[in-house]
């Protein structure tokens, strides 16, 4: 794109955007009108007055050459000076210089009108504030004359520049207020979707442009259906968990009965794991719908999880994590995602090393181990609910159902963040990343 390099010096906010839309017009305006009345009105009007002056001068040259000698040309002027408003001298020296200010814009104006309308003025001193100067070459010598400036410059000419600067400032003020007001509802929607995404839900109610009221409103019904959702989901879970129980205790008494055979003992075994894995269940739906966000201290959560398992005399150390980060989360999912995690490294691998490292946007849980890590093709697999891997790797490893990482991943998402499966390069088994969003 051929405006793409502009983009970077444009101001990224709406706010900023806002402004500048409503900023080049009026500057641009402003520049326009300020250079059409400066060289139009301010100039012109010099002019025309310069040859008003010009004619009044012409009329002085023509009664001084027309007068016999010096002393009738100076009788002459205690006529003439009074009424035309003239200082009259002569004869007077002629100044070797003119001397006009490189600024004085309407003074060039009319010093160059005057040497065009009157080629007998051969000398002009602007350099007195308020007095025009001329020397003007007659029969009887060098005439000075004096005028007085705002005789030809129009009055008070910048009144109107400042007028306009003035206004325009104060427009721009007022529009800024206003224009403030207008994105407020739309900081107020960013923010609220954005906890959303994060999951929490802060309160939000539409308001503003009937735009950004009905992306509010359409944002409101977004959050409430997938909250409705997440309800029914774990109402579901819960429902289904517990109501299989009560079979299951059942099946299960009655296994217990049948003492010494082989066959139920296997069976026995099995309706164990399946009482496990509605434990699991319920455990998870129990939590996730118990669990309020809280702002805890991420690391201290971590260390907490970690402690458990090394008190159970498995190997697993925390080795880096900063002290009091301060962090907003589900602090029972959390550690429930960590147990999952750190329970897989012990179940399949033999060391396990968490490190927390944490940045304003997001706090990422490492939890790596030197197992045998996850090949690349089937990690995405391995997030999946109920998916196990291949078997040589889970043997003799005890019965998993193959719910850990997916309910890791889940609480992640929940969390507004991802779980990330990755090589470790320390440790050479799989490292699992758990990021959530700050
Ligand atoms: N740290 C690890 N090293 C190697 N393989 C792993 C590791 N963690 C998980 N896996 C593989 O990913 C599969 C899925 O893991 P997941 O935690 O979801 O289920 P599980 O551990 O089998 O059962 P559950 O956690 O529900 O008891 C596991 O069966 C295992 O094959
Ligand atoms: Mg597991």
């Amino acid at each position: 794109m051929a405006f793409q390099w502009a983009k970077s010096y444009l101001p990224g906010s709406l706010y900023g955007r806002a402004a500048l839309i409503l900023l080049v017009p009026i500057l641009a305006l402003q520049l326009v009108v300020s250079i059409v009345f400066i060289q139009r009105h301010y100039e012109g009007v010099t002019e025309q007055m310069s040859r008003n002056v010009a004619l009044e001068l012409r009329y002085i040259l023509q009664i001084v050459n027309a007068a016999g000698s010096v002393d009738a040309a100076n009788a002459e002027f205690a006529q003439l000076a009074e009424p035309l408003a003239f200082e009259l001298a002569l004869p007077a020296e002629l100044p070797a210089l003119d001397r006009i200010g490189s600024l004085d814009l309407s003074g060039r104006a009319m010093v160059e009108t005057l040497r065009a309308e009157f080629p007998a003025a051969r000398r002009f001193d602007l350099s007195i504030n308020r007095q025009v100067w001329v020397w003007i070459e007659t029969d009887h010598g060098i005439l000075s004359a004096m005028f007085d400036r705002r005789r030809v410059s129009a009055s008070n000419p910048h009144q109107l520049l400042v007028l306009m600067v003035f206004v325009g400032l104060f427009l721009a003020l007022i529009s800024i207020v206003f224009l403030r007001n207008q994105l407020r509802p739309i900081r107020r929607l960013a923010r609220a979707s954005e906890a959303f995404g994060k999951g929490r839900v802060v309160e939000y109610r539409p308001a503003g442009a009937i735009e950004v009221r009905a992306a509010g409103s359409a944002f409101l019904d977004m959050r409430s259906r997938i909250e409705r959702q997440i309800e029914q989901r774990t109402m579901m879970l819960s429902g289904v968990s517990h109501d299989l129980r009560t079979p299951l205790t059942r099946l299960k008494l009655g296994l217990s009965m049948a003492d010494g055979d082989e066959d139920a003992e296997a069976l026995l075994k099995d309706v164990e794991d399946m009482e496990r894995l509605l434990d699991e269940f319920l455990a998870f739906a129990r939590d996730d719908s118990l669990d309020d966000p809280a702002e805890v201290d991420a690391t201290a959560l971590v260390r907490g999880v970690v402690e458990k398992f090394a008190a159970s005399g498995a190997s697993v150390r925390l080795v880096s994590g900063q002290d009091n980060q301060r962090v907003t989360l589900r602090p029972v999912a959390v550690s429930r995602a960590l147990e999952n995690l750190i329970g897989n490294a012990v179940r399949y691998a033999g060391m396990c090393e968490v490190s927390v490292i944490s940045s304003d946007r997001a706090l990422r849980v490492s939890v790596e181990d030197d197992g045998p890590g996850i090949p690349q093709d089937q990690r995405s697999d391995a997030l999946k609910p109920f998916v196990r891997l291949d078997a040589a790797r889970n043997q003799n490893r005890g019965s998993g159902v193959g719910l850990g990482l997916a309910i890791a991943h889940d609480i992640a998402r929940r969390h507004g963040g991802v779980l990330e499966l990755q090589d470790s390069e320390r440790l050479g088994g799989l490292k699992a990343d758990l990021v959530l969003a700050r």
